[in-house]
């Protein structure tokens, strides 16, 4: 091998007329005569390179053969190029390499797909040849850009005294929200680790064991619905600090994110962060992570529908409207495929008026008198040339449904600006919320989480009206962090695990460890938890988590390159005292 002086990404005029080698890919070749021009790749960069017959040493017709994404390396002279061959787009656009000789390193057999074009494949089939797309430049791109956010993380934290502490991989199933991945024990048969969906408990420990300030950036699995943002095994930034409350959170975090989009991107977030609490956010977005990129509110309108003959909204709780601006627009087709959305958040259908010529037309406008027509155009600031769409249902259905629209509304608009970022913490959630399949009471955030008042009896008499101390980081409408303050009291986390449901026996099984860990002098504390993967996705303007992991899962959890999860022989199964049910 001609080993490398320089990367293909590195070369300029200042090394004209000196010799060098480089190794890389054959990203493209043209053939113009006797003369080829070949772009070679590596992480840095492209070369042109150019092989010419008359001055080539070298068998020439070998390299006629080559193909893209064979592996060379190659000495030659550097050279500038032509004056209209110059170009601004590379970064080694001035310059071309004459080759002198060459040694084909590897050859690539077909390939599967077109690497310079990823559109020109199925996620499936790339994901199948995962180390393929891997070298496009997007991926490339994305890679990188997740290992300076690591490197910034870490430099930032342990900077601001945050110490890196790991723990276990396989921990003791204990409920946290979802389900667990679960490994079966050969020493232990018939029992199981379970692989931590966060490492919330161990990091509350190294609190009560006196580190102070913890950090790691950690896998955590949950074997979950997957979806654009989410996959089964996914990276945190876990932190936990000791005597501390919400501000300090808040300034310390405010403080690491402005660092990394600052370092990893060059941008500005804004000092300090805007804040909601929850119940606005639901009321004025329908959603607990509102994209504040673009307005488009949730306007209350109960009290016009309620004087209007529209009587399906009538016994509705509550009734909210979306005026978009210039949807008068949308044909039939646009408004039952924008009815589909809110229909997959419960909501019966999607009520509209459009406004021309100072008067509410089409959909359910019917139902409404001169009078109240304007009094509704006066109240929502409707103009002519606009749409406004109407849901009645229960609270929660109305604005979850309508804060879909929003979202499904801004993206056909393209209201969002890719390069504009806006963080926003919301806080004050609820504590608790009635599981819809049990009805009985669950944890918004984990049961970890302190309530807002430590009284014991505030918690029995309306634990439903009861706040936590938690909060999220939201940015564009992704939820990319969340946290609380703790309990840290031994005896309001027996009272929070019985009101879960959770016997006494239970909650001594599952949590024992850390109730009495609580009882020996624990101080007050608090953390957060950054979804990794959704900050590098907002780094890198990526839609899909799946392009910036290395290698990830499908939404059905399968890694199509290796093919896990995968069988297992029956002396495994044996060894670990497992006996597999026939399918069904
Ligand atoms: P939480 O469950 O809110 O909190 O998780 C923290 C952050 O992790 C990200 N996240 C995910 N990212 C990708 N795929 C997933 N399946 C997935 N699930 C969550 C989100 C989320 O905001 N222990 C607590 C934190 C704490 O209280 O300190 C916890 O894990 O961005």
């Amino acid at each position: 091998m001609l080993k490398r002086t320089h990367t293909c990404g590195e070369l300029g005029k200042e090394h004209i007329d000196t010799t060098v080698n480089l190794n890389g890919w054959v990203n493209t070749v043209r053939l113009h005569g006797q003369v080829i021009f070949i772009d070679l790749r590596d992480r840095y960069g492209k070369t042109q390179i150019i092989f010419n017959s008359d001055d080539y040493s070298d068998d020439f017709e070998s390299v006629k053969k080559l193909s893209i994404e064979d592996v060379l390396s190659i000495k030659g002279t550097v050279q500038a190029r032509g004056e209209g061959a110059v170009n601004p787009d590379m970064s080694t656009g001035d310059i071309e390499v004459m080759v002198d000789s060459m040694e084909l390193l590897s050859e690539t057999t077909p390939l599967p797909f077109v690497i310079t074009d990823r559109e020109s494949a199925s996620e499936d089939l790339r994901l199948k040849y995962r180390y393929l797309e891997l070298r496009t430049e997007e991926l490339q791109y994305n890679i990188i850009t997740r290992h300076k956010a690591y490197q910034a993380v870490r430099g930032f934290l342990s900077d601001n005294d945050f110490l890196e502490v790991e723990t276990p991989i396989l921990m003791k199933s204990t409920p946290e929200g979802a389900r667990d991945f679960l490994v079966p024990s050969r020493l232990h048969q018939g029992k199981f680790y379970a692989l931590p969906q966060s490492p919330q408990i161990y990091k509350q420990i190294l609190m009560i064991s006196g580190f102070d300030r913890y950090f790691q950036i950690v896998k955590c699995f949950r074997d979950e619905d997957f979806r654009a943002d989410r996959q089964p095994e996914f990276t945190q930034i876990d932190v936990e600090m000791s005597f501390i409350d919400e501000e300090d959170i808040f300034e310390n975090m405010e403080n690491m994110t402005r660092y990394v989009f600052k370092e990893v991107i060059g941008t500005d977030l804004p000092d300090p962060f805007p804040r909601i609490s929850y119940d606005k956010a639901m009321s004025k977005y329908g959603s607990d992570k509102p994209d504040t990129r673009y307005e488009l509110f949730l306007q209350n309108v109960k009290q016009f529908t309620d004087m209007s003959e529209f009587n399906a909204f009538k016994s509705a709780e509550c009734v909210k409207a979306i005026v978009v601006s210039g949807g008068a627009k949308y044909s039939r087709k646009n408004i039952d495929e924008l009815t589909d959305v809110v229909k997959t958040f419960n909501a019966k259908g999607l009520a509209w008026m459009k406004m021309e010529e100072g008067q509410l037309t089409g959909g359910i406008s019917k139902f409404f008198g001169d009078d109240l027509q304007k009094e509704l155009i006066s109240s929502t600031g409707m103009c002519d040339g606009d749409i406004i769409f109407l849901i009645g249902d229960e609270r929660s259905v109305t604005e979850k449904s309508l804060g879909a629209l929003r979202v499904e509304i801004a993206k056909f608009e393209d209201l969002a600006d890719k390069n504009d970022f806006k963080p926003l913490w919301v806080t004050e959630f609820p504590m608790f919320e009635n599981d819809e399949k049990s009805g009985n009471l669950t944890f918004l955030h984990h049961p970890f989480t302190s309530p807002t008042s430590s009284n014991i009896e505030d918690l029995d008499s309306d634990p439903l009206s009861m706040k936590a101390r938690a909060y999220d980081l939201t940015m564009n409408g992704y939820e990319i962090a969340g946290g609380s303050i703790r309990i840290h009291s031994s005896e309001l986390q027996n009272k929070v695990f019985s009101l879960l449901g959770l016997t006494v026996e239970e909650a001594k099984e599952k949590f024992g460890f850390l109730v009495e860990a609580l009882s020996y002098g624990a101080p007050p504390h608090g953390g957060i938890a950054f979804g990794f993967d959704r900050l590098v996705m907002l780094l890198t303007g990526s839609n899909n988590i799946r392009d910036v992991i290395a290698f990830p899962k499908t939404t059905s959890a399968v890694s199509l390159m290796d093919d896990a999860p995968d069988s297992v022989s029956k002396e495994q199964l044996d060894d670990l005292g497992i006996q597999l049910k026939k399918k069904k």
